[in-house]
């Protein structure tokens, strides 16, 4: 017996390209069927077959996508930074250094203050059609409290990632690389039995490249995987060495040369942008342009944290990508899904096809377009996860 089926779906996207030779995999009038929480049959409404299902639901011609897969996060945290972004607003720059008081606010709060906060910020990400969602340490700074920060991140996700390299902490101000060697070592070695990524924020006031390579080399030696904060406050190296270590993913990059796109294009390295951070950081947008016209991969995140993109919603990302960043928007819903799956090297989410994950949303609209097109409008329906029904 199957689990579910979903009936009357007027614009399913798949993101498998054989079923309409675009990306996109667009299939109209269409349905499909969830057995163990997987899709187990997709066709034309007109194929599905009438059976022992637990479930059968009609979209209503509406359409279905794959959930989204937020690639790039920063939950485990206390207090927030409205200030700081006011200030911003009234022509404040952004520099990495926010990021300390942040740490300061999340050292003193309680696990249960901070298990609650990102509680409330995953399921804000699922009420607007989020089911994967990728979370960093980076607030703690220090053995415990990023030890805490992991465990915390545990609770909501398999995507955690150890980012000690975020800063170097007040205490460690004036010794830097003896933060260097603490992250590579005992904050290591705590940490690696619970995190799957090391992350380094590689940029102008953090990490410089050759302390990144350290880090991040330390990391795999302990059987992490590589991704990375790169180039997002001036051109720089970053790009170069997440190829270089095979990260999975590449992100910001808000600022790209032709040799970091030479780099990327023939990598197996996910170019992630985050828009997000560009809006709320009143910053230059970069133009994807160049990137999607070289066929590398591409994905799109919300990065929400306190300090640069205080924002859990993938469609105001996939709209900021469209509008400024000129995607056009199937480019970006791609890279909100497959795009994020690729980023988090998952083939098992990010698209609907026999096999996946039965992670999907209903939107209200019958075009994907709509995503883009009505900005700051929550156009999701219902949330799907393994074949049940979430929000
Ligand atoms: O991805 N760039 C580094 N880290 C975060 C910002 C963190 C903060 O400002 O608190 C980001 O944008
Ligand atoms: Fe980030």
């Amino acid at each position: 017996m199957s689990d579910l089926l979903v009936t009357d779906i007027g614009c399913l996207v798949t993101n498998v390209a054989t079923f309409d030779g675009t990306p996109l995999g667009v299939v109209h009038d269409a349905a499909f069927m969830v057995t163990a929480g997987k899709v187990s049959w997709v066709g034309a409404n007109s194929a599905a077959v009438a059976g022992d299902y637990k479930n059968v639901i009609s979209a209503n011609g509406k359409t279905v996508i794959p959930g989204f897969v937020d690639s790039h996060n920063h939950l485990i945290f206390a207090g927030d930074r409205a200030d700081e972004f006011s200030a911003r607003m009234q022509g404040m720059p952004y520099t990495a250094g926010g990021i300390n008081y942040t740490v300061e606010k999340t050292r003193s709060a309680s696990t249960q203050e901070l298990r609650a906060n990102a509680a409330g910020l995953v399921h804000e990400g699922l009420r607007t059609g989020t089911t994967t969602v990728e979370i960093k340490s980076g607030y703690g700074l220090n053995i415990d409290q990023e030890k805490r920060s992991l465990e915390i991140a545990h609770e909501f996700t398999e995507e955690i990632t150890f980012l000690g390299a975020h800063v170097v902490p007040v205490e460690f101000k004036t010794v830097p690389d003896d933060y260097v060697a603490m992250v590579c070592g005992p904050m290591l070695d705590a940490v690696a039995p619970i995190a799957k990524w090391i992350d380094v924020f590689c940029d102008r006031g953090a990490f410089t490249p050759a302390q990144t390579r350290r880090i991040l080399h330390a990391g795999i030696v302990k059987g992490l995987r590589p991704r990375l904060h790169a180039n997002q406050l001036e051109p720089g190296e970053g790009i170069k060495v997440g190829v270089e270590l095979d990260a999975a993913s590449v992100d910001h990059i808000s600022y790209y040369s032709d040799s970091d796109l030479a780099a990327l294009a023939g990598s197996n390295t996910v170019a992630t942008f985050l828009p997000g951070a560009e809006f709320s950081t009143r910053s230059k947008y970069p133009d994807a342009r160049p990137m999607l016209e070289a066929g590398i991969m591409v994905a799109i995140a919300s990065d929400c944290n306190p300090g640069s993109s205080y924002s859990t919603n993938m469609s105001f990302m996939i709209a900021l990508a469209v509008r400024e960043l000129f995607f056009t928007p199937a480019q970006a819903l791609w890279s909100a899904t497959k795009g994020g799956a690729l980023a988090l090297r998952r083939n098992d989410i990010g698209h609907l096809s026999v096999g996946a994950n039965a992670d999907f949303a209903i939107l209200q609209s019958d075009s994907y377009l709509h995503l883009a097109y009505r900005p700051g409008v929550n156009l999701i329906e219902q949330v799907w996860q393994n074949g049940n029904r979430v929000n």
